[in-house]
């Protein structure tokens, strides 16, 4: 019989970006077995209603549920702000979130200046405001929509003009603000930090949640006595909803260990 330890970790995001979250997971938790559902057919969920966000999120939550899942990751910073309560409401099972890291971008400015890139869904949050409230009183943070990005990202045009043109758009008035923080609250963003690495200078660093995320799962996991015990080498399935060669190409480094597959959900 397969013990509840040795069940996968279920991570959903609304297209690809999530596997930037799946990589710290994997990287922390070498020996976890995995199902990430990218609901790409759905993205991008940034400009969908919280009524959408919160039954898209039900539905990619059903499915990794009916595939065993000893625990969801909601490797979505939109979905996790706009419907993270109502899931841990109605499932019996440990949910971990992503937000944007806006405590240690606020605890470390120097400049007391942050930029915050975004979707309009998790911006217009009432999660995030209470975020905002709670640690950013004596800082002035710049909110900017990623409009477009996340799109681009889905389209596998990583490396494409239109796209360098937004970031340089969007940071511009980051710049201006004098911020020496700059939060990436979507985690499709982690692939553009070889891009903005090379707009910004080089006082201004770039914080993401991957990391914190991937920690909060391992805690998790622990606390519920969920960590899998076994040395077995772990399966770690990805199913997107829509064309899978973005998916496969985010995942070329695991090529051996990451079975990518089309499927409808
Ligand atoms: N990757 C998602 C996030 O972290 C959502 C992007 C989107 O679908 O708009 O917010």
């Amino acid at each position: 019989m397969q013990m509840k330890q040795d069940s996968p970790i279920g991570i959903f995001d609304s297209g690809v970006g999530g596997t930037s979250i799946w990589k710290e997971i994997h990287q922390l938790l070498p020996l976890e077995s995995t199902i990430y559902l990218a609901d790409s057919k759905n993205a991008p969920y940034g400009y969908k209603s919280k009524e959408e966000i919160i039954s898209l999120s039900l539905k990619n939550t059903d499915v990794l549920l009916q595939m065993g899942c000893k625990i969801i990751v909601v490797a979505c910073n939109t979905a996790t702000t706009n419907a993270i309560d109502l899931l841990r409401s109605r499932y019996d099972i440990p949910i971990i979130g992503i937000e944007p890291a806006i405590k240690p971008a606020a605890l470390q400015t120097y400049a007391k200046s942050i930029g915050i890139l975004a979707t309009k869904g998790t911006l217009s949050s009432a999660l995030f405001h209470k975020t905002i409230g709670e640690f950013t009183k004596d800082i002035s943070v710049i909110e900017i929509v990623g409009e477009g990005l996340v799109p681009l990202i889905e389209a596998g045009k990583l490396d494409s003009p239109e796209l360098i043109e937004l970031l340089q758009k969007y940071t511009r008035p980051m710049l201006v603000a004098n911020v020496d923080y700059i939060v990436l609250g979507c985690s499709h963003y982690p692939y553009l930090i070889p891009h903005l690495q090379k707009i910004l200078p080089e006082n201004v660093k770039i914080i993401d949640s991957g990391k914190a995320v991937a920690k909060q799962t391992r805690n998790i996991l622990k606390k519920n006595k969920l960590l899998k015990e076994s040395s077995t080498a772990p399966v770690c399935q990805f199913y997107s909803n829509a064309e899978i060669s973005v998916l496969k190409m985010l995942l070329k480094d695991f090529s051996e260990k990451a079975t990518v597959v089309k499927k409808d959900f």
